[in-house]
């Protein structure tokens, strides 16, 4: 019955983290259209994120791995799927220097796979990347949407450490403590200079989709995104895993010296720009997506500590010598400095204004305001993060952090 519904989408790696946002929007604003989450839920996905939305006449799951072209394939003619949202990739730069192997796999060979799939039956039919509408004189033109990283960009320089005014200016970048570590941003037009083999599997997909386009004339769209942070993101990251560990008194291992900078985007907020970007963006541009918010990891790392902390009724007073009462958060003492991250990227810093001017998106979320939901939310389902930290988790755990 897949045709009586107005597009049939395949959104890929709808159970991981950013991925059960994008369907959870679009299973909700477009009960007109057919959403299908194409997910192998390897250890990042995760069913539970979904539980919500799972009953919904307009959502269908389906367990398949990307690299099965013929179940791909299968599945785009038996749905008539005329677009596809791609967002399923092995997605940690720390599992990555461990295992190479399977995030070249996945995230280029997963993606060739899908992009000839997308090729065969959008080719195959009477009018090519159109899909004719049940019941209807009318097709609708196909896409294929690929979600793609800042990191094929490599790192850029930090001229400025204590931080100067940035260039942009959004109502969520307005607040207080948004300032910019240098004069360079990543541009749509920069040069991709991958430095770990998770962001060099994304720029080889990337060149794939661009390719499949320039070569085949499919209807491509890549985005390129910032760090993203928000509820559902498996606690291997760095905004999960601290909260958790904060909440549980353990060590905060910190990367090197904590000064890498990294440009943060509420989640809501991407799933947001890929709908727009879905309906409005323009085949074979490339936008990028980012918070206008960059923080170096030391200074997010204390306003986990400060939130976490006042949520759990941690925080003491303190009376200084000058007579002052002041607040302190013993959780501090958690902060341990460990070995860095092989060929750790400095900083990255996303200049969205592109997608602003043409498109009108911009972050809704002011920082502060999302990490405050961010941390209640992970405290608030403690059930959600213990299933997700029991079994593998503690291996992979003490592999990563042991005696770093
Ligand atoms: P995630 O690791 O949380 O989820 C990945 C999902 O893909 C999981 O549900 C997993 O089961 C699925 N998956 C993995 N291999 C698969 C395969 N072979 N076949 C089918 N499904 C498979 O990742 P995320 O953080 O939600 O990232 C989603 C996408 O967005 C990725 O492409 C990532 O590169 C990109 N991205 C992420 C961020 C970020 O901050 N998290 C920022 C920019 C771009
Ligand atoms: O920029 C977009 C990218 O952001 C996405 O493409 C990736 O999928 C996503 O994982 C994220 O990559 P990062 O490497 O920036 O995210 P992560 O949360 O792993 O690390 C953020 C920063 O925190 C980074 O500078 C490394 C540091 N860090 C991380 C961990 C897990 C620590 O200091 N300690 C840690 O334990």
């Amino acid at each position: 019955m897949s045709n009586q519904f107005t597009r049939n989408i395949i959104i890929t790696g709808g159970a991981g983290f950013i991925g059960n946002h994008v369907v959870r929007l679009f299973v909700n604003k477009y009960p007109e259209y057919k959403i299908i989450n194409l997910d192998k839920l390897t250890y990042a996905g995760n069913l539970a994120n979904l539980k919500d939305i799972e009953d919904k006449p307009n959502y269908k799951f389906v367990k398949m791995d990307i690299c099965d072209f013929d179940g791909v394939l299968k599945l785009m003619q038996d749905e008539h799927v005329d677009g596809i949202i791609h967002l399923a990739a092995e997605s940690h730069v720390d599992r990555s220097i461990k295992d190479p192997f399977t995030f070249a796999q996945t995230n280029v060979m997963g993606t060739l796979s899908l992009l000839q799939a997308a090729k065969a039956y959008w080719e195959s039919q009477p009018v090519p990347y159109q899909i004719s509408i049940f019941n209807s004189k009318f097709s609708i033109p196909c896409r294929f949407y690929h979600i793609s990283t800042d990191e094929v960009y490599g790192a850029l320089e930090m001229t400025h450490p204590d931080g100067i005014e940035p260039p942009f200016t959004t109502k969520a970048s307005s607040g207080k403590h948004h300032l910019a570590y240098g004069e360079k941003f990543f541009t749509e037009d920069l040069k991709y200079q991958p430095h770990s083999p998770y962001s060099a599997a994304k720029a080889s997909s990337d060149h794939f989709v661009r390719a499949f386009h320039d070569t085949f004339g499919l209807p491509t769209i890549v985005t390129n995104c910032s760090n993203n942070y928000g509820p559902y993101q498996f606690p291997e990251k760095l905004i999960p895993l601290f909260i958790n560990n904060i909440r549980h008194r353990k060590p905060l291992p910190v990367y090197g010296k904590g000064e890498n900078v990294r440009d943060w985007l509420y989640v809501e907020d991407h799933a947001r720009a890929i709908d727009l970007i879905f309906h409005k963006g323009k085949i074979a541009e490339t936008y990028n997506i980012g918070g206008f918010n960059e923080w170096k990891n030391i200074d997010i790392i204390k306003v986990l500590i400060q939130t976490v902390d006042k949520a759990l009724g941690r925080v003491k007073l303190e009376t200084t010598e000058t007579g002052e009462t002041i607040e302190t958060y013993p959780d501090m003492a958690l902060i341990t400095y460990v070995t860095d991250r092989a060929g750790h990227d400095l900083r990255y810093a996303i200049d969205s204004s592109k997608l602003q001017r043409e498109l009108g998106w911009e972050p809704s979320l002011q920082f502060e305001e999302g990490i405050e939901k961010t941390v209640r939310w992970y405290l608030d389902n403690q059930a959600w993060m213990d299933n997700v930290t029991s079994g593998d988790y503690m291996k992979y755990y003490e592999e990563m952090y042991d005696n770093r």
